[in-house]
C-alpha cells in the first residue's frame, strides 16, 4: 500500500515509557487531583496557586525524562517522508519537540501541540505566548501587559484545541491516520478518526490495549509504543 499525506496523533501512551505518567489511571485521578480542581478556567480562578504548583511540578519533571524509540521512529519518518506529514500530539511535554531537533525535519512536516505546551506561558490579557521554562507564580506578572498575568500555556477542560482548522485541512487530505497512546476518552481529538475516514484514509491505532473508539479504526496493533511504532514505520 502506498500512502503520501500522513496525519499521526499521539497521546500520553507515546510517553509512557520515558516515565510521563498517563492521565487515566485506575482510581480515576489525575497525579492525585480530580481534573477540575487543576484543569480548568474556574479552578485557576479559584485557587491560582494550586493549579500553578500543579504545573510547576510537572514542567520541572521534564528534565528528569528524555524521547523514546517511538518518538524517535516519527522524527526519522518526517526527516525522509516526501510527502505531507503532520504530527499532532495531545501531549504538553517537550518529548517530540527534543527527537525532532535532531535529526532536522523534512520540508513537509509540521508538529502541532493541540493541548499546548507545559514550557510556554500565556498572557491573560493579550494571548501572547512565550517560552517559560521556570516555574510560575500564582500571580505572576505578565511581561507583555502591566495589567495581565501569566497562565500555562495549556488547554483546560471547557477551552478550545489549538490550530483545529489547520488540523482537519490535513484530516481532510490524508490517506493514512494513525492514531498512538491515547485513550479516545477526549474530543474533538477522539474524532479525528472518523474525519480520516470520511476521507477515504487507511486508519490505524497503536496502543497498549484496545481504546474506546477501537472499532473506528481498519487495524490495531497492540503492545507498548518503543516495540510496535518503530516497526510500523520503518515498514512504510
Ligand atoms: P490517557 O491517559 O487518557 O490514555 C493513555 C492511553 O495510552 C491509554 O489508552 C493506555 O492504554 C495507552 N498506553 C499506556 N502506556 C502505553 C504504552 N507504553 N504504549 C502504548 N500505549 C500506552 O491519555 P490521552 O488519551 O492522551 O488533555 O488523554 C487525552 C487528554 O486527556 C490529554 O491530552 C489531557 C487529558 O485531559 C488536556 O490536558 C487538555
Amino acid at each position: 500500500m502506498t500512502h503520501r499525506n500522513i496525519v499521526v496523533l499521539t497521546g500520553a501512551g507515546i510517553s509512557a515509557e520515558s516515565g510521563v505518567p498517563t492521565f487515566r489511571g485506575a482510581d480515576g485521578l489525575w497525579e492525585g487531583h480530580r481534573f477540575e480542581d487543576v484543569a480548568t478556567p474556574e479552578a485557576f480562578a479559584r485557587d491560582p496557586e494550586l493549579v500553578q504548583r500543579f504545573y510547576n511540578l510537572r514542567r520541572a519533571a521534564l528534565s528528569t525524562v528524555q524521547p523514546n524509540a517511538a518518538h524517535h521512529a516519527l522524527a526519522e519518518l518526517a526527516a525522509r517522508w516526501e510527502g505531507d506529514f503532520l504530527l499532532v500530539t495531545q501531549n504538553v511535554d517537550d518529548l517530540h519537540d527534543r527527537a525532532h531537533a535532531d535529526p532536522l525535519p523534512g520540508m513537509g512536516f509540521e508538529l502541532i501541540h493541540m493541548h499546548g505546551e507545559l514550557l510556554k506561558g500565556r498572557c491573560t490579557r493579550t494571548g501572547l505566548v512565550s517560552d517559560w521554562p521556570g516555574d510560575m507564580a500564582a500571580h505572576e506578572p505578565s511581561p507583555d501587559h502591566p495589567d495581565g498575568w501569566m497562565r500555562p500555556h495549556i488547554v483546560w477542560f471547557g477551552e478550545m484545541p489549538l490550530h483545529m482548522d489547520r488540523i482537519e485541512r490535513a484530516l481532510a487530505a490524508c490517506d493514512l491516520f494513525v492514531s498512538i497512546g491515547t485513550s479516545g476518552a477526549v474530543y474533538p481529538a477522539a474524532g479525528f478518526v472518523d474525519l480520516a475516514r470520511r476521507a477515504g484514509a487507511r486508519t490505524v491505532e497503536i496502543n497498549l490495549e484496545p481504546s474506546l473508539g477501537a472499532g473506528l479504526f481498519d487495524e490495531g496493533l497492540y503492545g507498548p509504543a518503543t516495540e510496535v511504532v518503530p516497526g510500523f514505520f520503518a515498514a512504510l
